[in-house]
C-alpha cells in the first residue's frame, strides 16, 4: 500500500474515532504491552552443546517439501547468541514484557529428566536475568510445539504417555527456572496445533489423521496442561508465587444472517470452547454441543463410540479451573452460517456451521489473516460472557508486513485492534491485563518458512549476523507506550521518532 492510500485509510479510522470518548483510548494503570516469540522460530543453535533433536528439527530436515521455501530454523534469528541485542531493542521501545518459549530438547536432551543440560538451562537463566535487569518481565511458555523427535515415533500427542512426559519436563523447569519467573504459560494454542499437526499435515509431525487425530491430541494436551498446573500449585506456588495458565487461539464469528446467533455460538464452541470450556466454564468438560454433534456423527458412521474422547469425572475436575488467567491469541475473524441438516446425515463439518471469510475484509500478506479489528473486541466480549470475565492476557496479536521497513499495514492493524480492545475494556468492562504483539523479530513462520514477516524488527536472513533493522511501527509503538494511550499515526512525528530510535540502536 502506498503512503497516500495508507493515510487515507488512517484518517477514516481516526474519523470513526471521533465518537469514541477520549478516556476510552487510555491504557489502564499497570497494563503491560510486550512482544512474543517461540524457541524454534527464533533461537537457531539447533545442535549447540548437548541439545537433542526436536520434532521441528526433524520435520525441516527430513520433510522440507512441506516448508514453502525449503528453509529451517537451524539458525533462524540466532537469538541464542544475540539475545542481549534484542533485549536492548525491547527496552528502547519501552516494552514491559517478553513472551518466549523453552525448547524441551535444549533443557532435556533425551526428553526425560534423566539428563538435564546445564548449558541449556544456563541460556534461559541468562536470558531471564538480562530481561529482568532491563526492566522487562519474562513470560515463559513451556511448550510451543517443539517436543523431542523420538516422541513422534510413539505417536506424538495422540499417545496418552505424553501427559506424563510433559508433566515431568514441566516439573524440571519450575524447579530450575521458577525462582526467576512470575508468569508461566503451559501450552501454546492447543486447538490450532492439534488440527494442524495431528489432524492435518502443515505442522510437524504432520500426521494427517483428520478429526479423530485432532480430538485425541487435544484430549492429551489438556490433561498434560492440567497435570503441569497442579504440579506448580502443589510443589512450587507457595515459594515462587507466580501465575500459570494456557493460551488459546480464539476468533470472533460474525453471523451471515443477523438473527442466526446460534451459528455464532456453535462456531465459538467448536473453535475456542473446545479447549477453553473444559478449563474455564463452570461445569468443565467439552461443550455440550460438540459432544452431542460428534456423537451423532460417529453413530451415523456406525461407530459404537464417539470420535470425541470422553473425560472421566476425575479428569473433568482436574482440568476445570486449571488456569490463573485466560491466555488469548487473536488474529482474525470469520463469517458463519448454519447449514440445514438433512435427516439421517452427519452434521456439516462436525459442527453444522459453515465458516468463511467476508470478501470485503482487507487482506494481509498472510492468506488466512484478513484484517478485522472489531473482531478482537468481539472475542473479548465472547470470553467475558462465556467464562465470567476472567483476567485476559492477550499473548499474541499481529500481522505480517510487506518487504522493507515501512510497515504501514502493521501500524494500521495494531491501531485498529488495540482500539477495539480498549473499547471492550474501558467501555464494556472486559478484564484485559496484558497485550502482546506477535512478533518482536521476523522469524521462521512454520510451513511458510521465512516468506511471511511478522516482526516489528526486520531480520536479514541472508546475512550471517542476522542484522536487525527496526520498522516504522517501532517508533509508533514507543510513542503510545510512553504516552499511556492509543494515538493515531502521524507520519512526520513518526519519522523523527524512527530516526531517533535508529540512532539509539546504532542502525
Ligand atoms: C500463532 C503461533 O503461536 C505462532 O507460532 C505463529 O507464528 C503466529 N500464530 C503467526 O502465524
Amino acid at each position: 500500500m502506498d503512503i497516500l492510500t495508507f493515510l487515507g485509510l488512517l484518517s477514516s479510522l481516526i474519523g470513526s474515532g471521533a465518537s469514541v470518548q477520549s478516556d476510552y483510548l487510555k491504557f489502564p494503570q499497570g497494563f503491560s504491552i510486550g512482544t512474543a516469540s517461540s524457541s524454534y522460530q527464533v533461537e537457531g543453535a539447533w545442535n549447540a552443546s548437548d541439545k537433542g533433536v526436536s520434532v521441528w528439527d526433524w520435520f525441516t530436515h527430513e520433510k522440507n517439501e512441506f516448508i514453502i521455501d525449503g528453509s529451517n530454523g537451524d539458525v533462524a534469528c540466532d537469538t541464542y547468541h544475540k539475545y542481549k541485542e534484542d533485549v536492548q531493542i525491547m527496552k528502547n521501545i519501552g516494552l514491559k514484557h517478553y513472551r518466549f518459549s523453552l525448547s524441551w530438547t535444549r533443557i532435556l536432551p533425551n526428553g526425560f529428566p534423566n539428563k538435564i543440560s546445564q548449558d541449556g538451562l544456563q541460556y534461559y537463566k541468562d536470558l531471564i536475568d538480562e530481561l529482568r535487569s532491563n526492566g522487562i518481565e519474562p513470560f515463559v511458555t513451556i511448550y510451543h510445539w517443539d517436543h523431542p523427535e523420538f516422541m513422534n515415533r510413539f505417536g506424538s500427542w495422540t499417545n496418552a504417555l505424553m501427559v506424563k512426559w510433559f508433566a515431568e519436563y514441566a516439573r524440571v523447569v519450575f524447579r530450575e527456572l521458577g525462582p526467576r519467573v512470575k508468569f508461566w504459560t503451559t501450552i501454546n494454542e492447543p486447538n490450532n496445533y492439534c488440527e494442524q499437526s495431528s489432524g492435518g499435515k502443515s505442522q510437524a509431525p504432520g500426521m494427517d489423521l483428520a478429526f479423530s487425530g485432532s480430538y485425541l491430541c487435544l484430549h492429551n494436551l489438556l490433561k498434560a496442561h492440567a497435570r503441569a498446573y497442579h504440579i506448580y500449585n502443589e510443589e512450587f506456588r507457595a515459594t515462587q508465587n507466580g501465575k500459570i495458565g494456557i493460551v488459546m487461539p480464539c476468533r470472533h464469528n460474525f453471523p451471515k444472517y443477523e438473527n442466526d446467533t446460534e451459528a455464532a455460538r456453535i462456531a465459538f464452541e467448536f473453535d475456542c470452547g473446545w479447549a477453553a470450556n473444559p478449563i474455564f466454564s463452570k461445569n468443565g468438560d467439552y461443550p455440550a454441543v460438540m459432544k452431542q454433534r460428534i456423537k451423532e456423527n460417529s453413530q451415523l458412521e456406525g461407530l459404537p463410540f464417539s470420535r470425541l474422547p470422553e473425560f472421566s469425572p476425575y479428569w473433568i475436575n482436574l482440568i476445570r479451573g486449571s488456569s490463573d488467567y485466560f491466555g488469548l491469541n487473536h488474529y482474525t475473524s470469520k463469517m458463519v452460517e448454519s447449514v440445514p441438516r438433512k435427516r439421517g446425515t452427519p452434521w456439516y463439518q462436525e459442527s453444522g456451521v459453515r465458516v468463511f471469510v467476508n470478501e470485503s475484509w482487507p487482506e494481509s500478506p498472510t492468506n488466512w489473516l484478513r484484517v478485522v479489528p472489531e473482531g478482537l473486541g468481539g472475542v473479548l466480549r465472547d470470553v467475558k460472557e462465556a467464562y465470567g470475565n476472567p483476567p485476559v492476557y492477550i499473548l499474541e496479536n499481529g500481522v505480517s508486513s510487506y518487504p522493507g521497513v515501512a510497515d504501514y499495514n502493521r501500524i494500521e492493524f495494531l491501531y485498529g485492534y488495540m482500539k477495539s480492545m480498549l473499547l471492550a475494556m474501558n467501555r464494556d468492562g472486559c478484564n484485559v491485563k496484558v497485550y502482546t504483539v506477535w512478533s518482536l523479530l521476523d522469524n521462521f513462520e512454520w510451513d511458510r518458512g521465512y516468506t511471511e514477516r511478522f516482526g516489528l524488527i526486520e531480520v536479514d536472513f541472508t546475512h550471517p549476523n542476522r542484522t536487525r533493522t527496526p520498522r516504522l511501527s517501532t517508533g509508533w509503538l514507543k510513542k503510545i507506550i510512553a504516552k499511556g494511550r492509543l494515538i493515531a499515526f502521524n507520519n512526520t512525528e513518526l519519522s523523527v521518532n524512527y530516526r531517533a530510535f535508529n540512532m539509539c540502536t546504532g542502525n
